[in-house]
């Protein structure tokens, strides 16, 4: 589908929140849902609510086999070799953090180099700290040049370094930058580390083939991509994911257990432990299906127009300074500072104007520190964003000017 097939009013009509008024640009914290998706959680609710995998009864069957329906729709929507590569999580920061924990303690030791960017979210910074500072690794972090792009000549360097690990985001949260993930990724296999990529704003946004991307570990979120808050995937490799551990026990992930000890479910239930959130499971498979109607060619070709509309209505605004690279080279994530205004009053003013604008550090405080700023303002778009939201936000910018001069 192209953007001229696109029908962005036909899509705004799915999504009952925009008859309040409000233009939402703050989609890559997080994003609306359709009715398909919460029409799916609340059917669970009202017609089979019911734990999974451990009834007889049919309304359980069939809350079993939607919540592992999900499961097949994921591995596809990803490309992924097996549904066994797809564990479920609450997030991102659940999914880094069971390989950091999981992975990461059998197999980083003292000395040892992890690399990260400085364009990562604190969600891949922290947990990593955690464990080097357990295990006595050290971290070294690839800077960003003049256009917010990662530097590869420095990532190039630190490969030289046999790094354990390399994690980092296919796409920034902060500036909207895409990194070159299959250049990369392939670098770092290469030099012998093990890769984690952060999809948190990919996933959403662009077509995504784990396997073509060539990475060991991939994390992301259901609630960026339409579906509801507390479910989201970590992809890994069968191989890894056999090797690892439990990262939690308890329920479910169990075959056996005895007062002498446990044996472990098989993939991907070993890292399952408890009653699951079975609703919205079902809810993100409800998301990849409306994700697949629209096409996810065709959803970053209408990101592309609508990015490419306000980077030039932006430029146009005195004393507007953006960050980051072109259009061509970003998803849609806009970071900006207006001289003499700060981001939070920006985000105030906007606010009157129904218009949700998000300032901040966007949880990248090194990112924040190596550009030289506190916070930025930050708009982001999505499949139901309209040129007429970004005609507001400019409007609304320029009244903040006027009260600010
Ligand atoms: C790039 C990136 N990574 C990780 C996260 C954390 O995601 P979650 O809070 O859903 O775990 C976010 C959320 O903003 C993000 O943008």
């Amino acid at each position: 589908m192209s953007t001229l097939t696109y029908d962005v009013a036909a899509v705004r009509k799915d999504f009952p929140i925009f008859e309040t008024g409000i233009a939402y640009l703050d989609s890559a914290n997080t994003s609306q849902r359709p009715r398909q998706v919460t029409g799916a959680m609340l059917d669970y609710f009202e017609r089979y609510n019911s734990n999974i995998h451990r009834a007889a009864y049919k309304i359980a069957e069939e809350a079993t086999e939607r919540y592992e329906g999900t499961r097949e729709k994921v591995r596809a929507f990803i490309n992924a070799a097996s549904t066994k590569e797809i564990v479920y999580v609450r997030g991102t920061t659940e999914a880094i953090n069971l390989v950091a924990y999981a992975w990461g303690r059998k197999n980083v030791k003292a000395g040892d180099l992890i690399v990260l960017t400085l364009l990562d979210h604190h969600s891949n910074i922290v947990p990593w700290q955690i464990l080097a500072a357990e295990k006595g690794a050290r971290i070294e972090y690839v800077d960003i040049d003049e256009k917010g792009e990662l530097r590869q000549d420095q990532f190039a360097e630190l490969l030289e370094r046999g790094p354990k690990l390399v994690a980092f985001n296919l796409v920034s949260n902060a500036l909207g930058t895409i990194n070159p993930g299959r250049e990369m990724i392939a670098a770092a296999r290469k030099a012998g580390a093990t890769v984690l990529l952060d999809g948190a704003q990919s996933t959403p946004h662009q077509p995504v083939d784990v396997r073509a991307l060539g990475c060991d570990f991939y994390a992301f979120s259901g609630h960026k991509m339409l579906g509801p808050t507390g479910a989201g995937i970590l992809y890994g490799r069968r191989e890894l994911l056999e090797a690892m551990d439990p990262f939690m026990g308890g329920g479910d992930m169990i075959r056996t257990v005895s007062v002498e000890g446990t044996t472990y479910h098989d993939l991907p239930w070993k890292f399952e432990a408890g009653t699951q959130a079975i609703a919205e499971v079902i809810g993100l498979g409800a998301a990849v299906d409306y994700l697949n109607g629209l096409g996810m060619d065709a959803v970053r070709a209408h990101e592309l127009d609508i990015t490419e509309y306000a980077y030039e209505a932006l430029s146009d605004v005195d004393g507007l300074t953006l960050y980051g690279p072109p259009p061509s080279r970003r998803a849609g994530v806009i970071s900006f500072a207006v001289d003499g205004i700060h981001p939070h009053d920006l985000a105030t003013i906007a606010d009157r104007d129904q218009v949700c604008l998000r300032a901040g550090h966007h949880c990248a405080m090194p990112l924040m520190t190596r550009l030289g700023v506190a916070a930025t303002a930050r708009a982001s778009f999505y499949v139901y964003t309209q040129k007429d939201e970004v005609d507001r936000l400019v409007s609304s910018i320029k009244d903040a000017q006027r009260i600010f001069a």
